[in-house]
C-alpha cells in the first residue's frame, strides 16, 4: 500500500495484508488485516512508529524509500512479531536509528529479536521527545495487548499512535474509519484485550486526560473520530453487562439442539435476547464476541465418551481464558448412559466470576418434564435479569 499523508508532515507507511485469514494460528479474520506503521518528519528530526509484520516488510521499506527520508528515532508501542518483526531491517538500512521503548518492551524485544542492546533508548511513563517543531509523549499503557504495551502521542497534531490499542482487523483502503468498523473492533477487543478489562479502564482514564483528535492504531482504519471508539472501549470495559444469553452449543443427535430451540424460544418470551451459536458452524471469534455484552451463558452440549463434545470443551476453554464480565453460567445437554459431563464442564470456568443457575442434564431425547425444566432454566434467569435491572 502506498504511502499516505494523515496530518502535515504525519504519514502512514505501513501495509495492508488482504489475503491473511488468521491470526496467532487462531483468530479467524475473514477481513484480512493490516500492520500500520507511521512517520513523523519533524523540523530536525524524523520518526517511525512501529514496523509491520515481517512478510511485508519490503512494502514498508519501498516506502520509506519514495519519501526519501533518513531515520532518527524507531519508536516500538509493543514487542509483538507483526508490529516488531521489520525492525532488523530497518536498522539495517537506517544504521544510526536509535529504537526508543519502555523497559519491557526492550526486554521483549532483545528476547525475540537480534537487536544490539546499545541500540536502545528506554523511556517512562510521561517522556517526551523533540522533533524540532513536533513533540512526542510516552504513556505506558500496559495489557492492551501485552505487559510491555504503550502509546504515542503527537503533541501539536493531537494524534495518539496506539497500536494494538483500538485496532481491528480488516483489511480496506479507506484511511478513516466509518461506524461500520464498529462489529471489527468489537471482535478485536473481544479476542485480544477483553481479559485485561480492569486494566485497559485505566488506560482510559489516563487518555481522558489528553486532547485526542486522531487515533492511529497499528491494524485497521485510523479514527478522525476518538469518541466514537473511546466510548465504545469504555462500553465493552465497563461492569454493566445487557440482557443478553450467549448459548455455545453442540448437538450430534438432536437432543440438545431441541433443548436449545425449547431455552430459545422460552428466553424470548420473557424478553431476553438469546444468541445460539452452534459451535459446528461458528468461528470462535463469535464466541468471544457474544461474551463481550452476554449477562449469562448456558453452555449446551451431548455427552461424548463420558464428558462434553470437544467442541464444546474448546468453547468452555476459551470462555474461561477470555475471563468475561458474565454474571451467571449453566449448562444443559443430554446422555445416553451416563457421563461426568456436568462436572467437567463445571470444572473448567474457575475463572469466571458467577453464579450457577440450575443445571439440567437428561437422559436421551428431551420429554415433556425436561421441557418443563428448561422453561423452569428461563424464569429463573429472567428472574436474575430483573434483580440485575436489564429487563
Ligand atoms: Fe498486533 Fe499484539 O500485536
Amino acid at each position: 500500500m502506498i504511502y499516505r499523508k494523515i496530518k502535515e508532515d504525519v504519514y502512514s507507511v505501513g501495509v495492508i495484508d488482504w489475503d491473511r485469514r488468521i491470526f496467532d494460528e487462531l483468530i479467524q479474520i475473514p477481513n484480512g488485516t493490516s500492520y500500520n506503521s507511521y512517520l513523523i518528519k519533524g523540523s530536525d528530526k524524523t520518526v517511525l512508529i512501529d514496523t509491520v509484520d515481517p512478510t511485508k516488510t519490503h512494502e514498508l521499506l519501498d516506502n520509506l524509500e519514495k519519501l526519501d527520508v533518513n531515520i532518527d528515532y524507531l519508536i516500538v508501542n509493543h514487542a509483538e512479531q507483526d508490529h516488531s518483526g521489520s525492525i532488523p531491517n530497518i536498522l539495517e538500512k537506517y544504521k544510526d536509528a536509535v529504537v526508543i521503548t519502555n523497559s519491557k518492551c526492550k526486554e521483549l524485544l532483545m528476547e525475540f529479536l537480534p537487536i544490539d542492546e546499545e541500540k536502545f533508548m528506554v523511556v517512562k511513563d510521561g517522556d517526551t521527545l523533540n522533533l524540532g517543531n513536533k513533540n512526542l509523549k510516552f504513556l505506558i499503557t500496559p495489557w492492551v495487548h501485552w505487559p510491555d504495551t504503550m502509546v504515542t502521542y503527537l503533541e501539536e497534531d493531537k494524534i495518539i499512535f496506539s497500536c494494538d490499542f483500538f485496532g481491528s482487523h480488516r483489511a480496506t483502503t479507506q484511511l478513516f474509519a466509518g461506524k461500520d468498523i464498529y462489529r471489527n473492533a468489537k471482535k478485536y477487543y473481544a479476542e485480544i484485550m477483553m481479559p485485561f478489562r480492569a486494566i485497559i479502564r485505566k488506560n482510559l482514564e489516563k487518555l481522558d486526560k489528553i486532547e485526542i483528535e486522531i487515533i492511529a492504531p497499528s491494524h485497521g482504519p485510523i479514527y478522525n473520530d476518538p469518541k466514537f471508539i473511546i466510548d465504545a472501549y469504555k462500553d465493552w470495559t465497563s461492569d454493566n453487562t445487557k440482557n443478553e444469553v450467549i448459548i455455545p452449543y453442540i448437538s450430534m443427535h438432536g437432543s440438545t439442539q431441541r433443548m436449545v430451540d425449547h431455552l430459545v424460544n422460552a428466553l424470548v418470551q420473557r424478553n431476553i435476547e438469546a444468541k445460539p451459536l452452534n459451535l459446528t458452524y461458528t468461528d470462535m471469534g463469535e464466541v468471544a464476541l457474544g461474551l463481550v455484552d452476554a449477562t449469562t451463558m448456558v453452555i449446551a452440549s451431548p455427552t461424548v465418551l463420558t464428558g462434553p463434545h470437544p467442541s464444546v470443551v474448546y468453547a468452555t476453554y476459551l470462555a474461561n481464558a477470555l475471563r468475561p464480565k458474565l454474571k451467571f453460567v449453566s449448562v444443559m445437554g443430554s446422555y445416553g448412559w451416563g457421563g461426568r459431563m456436568l462436572d467437567q464442564i463445571t470444572g473448567m470456568i474457575s475463572t469466571l466470576k458467577v453464579d450457577m443457575i440450575s443445571p439440567l442434564i437428561i437422559k436421551g431425547f428431551p420429554k415433556d418434564e425436561d421441557y418443563k425444566k428448561i422453561d423452569e432454566m428461563a424464569d429463573e434467569i429472567a428472574s436474575q435479569h430483573k434483580k440485575l435491572g436489564i429487563i
